[in-house]
């Protein structure tokens, strides 16, 4: 089977996380950079990453990588690039990317130069003296020219993957997917676990961490854009959704609790549950953190408590880290994951977390604190 250099991209913080995802999956040569992961493989890890990656943002083909400062040096890079192989006679293409820290510094003109090599190159392969046709499936290419380096990728997944399909409603502050998904690998989630989120809002690190535990793959249920290219042939897609499906745990213990004051986020976090094929394992209650107590005997506990934005809404909210603090007991078997952007946070708990990870929630700097 041919193999090609892939990249996925990732959310900064999560690279080594992302890598051993990879790893696990048979990818090889798996390098981690600043929010990305290089590796390789062939038609069926493409496939399998898509549908299996709990962290990854997209997989991408990395068809070429080189210096360019000049649109020239661009124009000719992506030139020798022997698109023929990725693309039928027939593609449109749709070139998309971002210019950082380069002396090339303009999208638009990157993005035509980009267009301008495809198509000539795609004429050359084929034999076209004419236009192309483009009346076939458009291909998305994205670049990234970073310090006078490109990357030029083809997109395989369309809608990225945090987009998973069972979250069509939130509610104003969701976390998004792959964040919860690296958090619930940070804190360990496994098949038999009790885990508790006291501010679950939508419920995405309930469900989340019910995916992991039952092992349900991420994207079993959504179609990816590369679902529709000749490189990778149906047999591949269909047998790795029947490897992902054979892997369903059925012998979990698992339970997920969520908590909110909310009840609309409730509803929304029991249909999402839903969707995600996780409700029998999964509950959600109304309770303020101000009556969170626990007696299991060993639990997880997750969550991205309320941030605050206005002056007084931090007030508020590190009001809530106190709460947290006293309800947040320490006790054998027990392990708090609490995301937060403040500084402040482990004064307002009243304890120095034993470990600290820093990620980021979108553009927002923020530490998980572990206790
Ligand atoms: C940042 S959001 C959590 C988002 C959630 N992780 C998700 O993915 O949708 C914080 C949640 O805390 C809830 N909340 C605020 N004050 C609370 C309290 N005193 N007790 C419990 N939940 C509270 C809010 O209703 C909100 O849903």
């Amino acid at each position: 089977m041919k193999k090609y250099q892939l990249v996925a991209p990732c959310l900064m913080g999560v690279e080594k996380l992302l890598s051993n995802e990879l790893k696990f999956m048979g990818a090889e040569n798996v390098k981690a950079d600043n929010g990305r992961v290089f590796f390789q493989g062939g038609a069926d890890i493409i496939a399998r990453a898509n549908i299996c990656s709990r962290i990854a943002e997209r997989i991408l083909i990395l068809c070429g990588r080189f210096d360019a400062v000049t649109f020239d040096s661009l124009f000719n890079g992506v030139k020798k690039i022997n698109w023929g192989e990725y693309l039928p006679k027939n593609a449109g293409c749709h070139v998309v990317g971002s210019c950082l820290s380069s002396q090339l510094k303009s999208v638009p003109d990157c993005q035509k130069i980009i267009k301008k090599a495809v198509v000539e190159s795609m004429k050359e392969y084929y034999n076209i003296k004419g236009r192309l046709s483009e009346d076939g499936i458009v291909y998305k290419i994205r670049f990234l020219l970073l310090k006078d380096n490109v990357c030029i990728m083809l997109d395989t997944t369309g809608e990225p993957l945090h987009k998973r399909g069972y979250r069509a409603n939130a509610n104003t502050a969701p976390l998004k997917e792959t964040l919860s998904a690296s958090i619930v690998e940070i804190a360990k989630v496994r098949k038999n676990h009790i885990v508790i989120d006291p501010f679950c809002g939508s419920g995405t690190l309930v469900i989340e961490s019910a995916q992991k535990a039952l092992n349900i793959a991420p994207g079993i249920n959504r179609k990816f854009v590369s679902e529709d290219w000749h490189i990778i042939s149906d047999e591949i897609w269909k047998s790795e959704r029947q490897k992902a499906r054979n892997a369903v745990r059925t012998d979990s213990q698992f339970h997920g609790i969520g908590y909110d004051i909310d009840d609309s986020a409730l509803e929304i976090a029991r249909e999402n549950a839903r969707k995600a094929g996780v409700a029998d394992y999964v509950s959600f209650k109304k309770r303020d953190i101000r009556d969170f107590s626990e007696n299991y005997e060993r639990a997880t506990i997750v969550c991205n408590p309320p941030y605050g934005e206005r002056l007084l809404d931090i007030a508020q909210a590190e009001e809530l880290y106190k709460i947290m603090g006293e309800k947040f007991v320490e006790k054998d078997g027990y392990s708090y994951h609490i995301l937060c952007p403040d500084d402040d946070f482990e004064k307002c708990f009243g304890r120095r977390a034993s470990k600290r990870r820093k990620l980021y929630n979108g553009m927002i700097s923020c530490q998980l604190y572990i206790y």
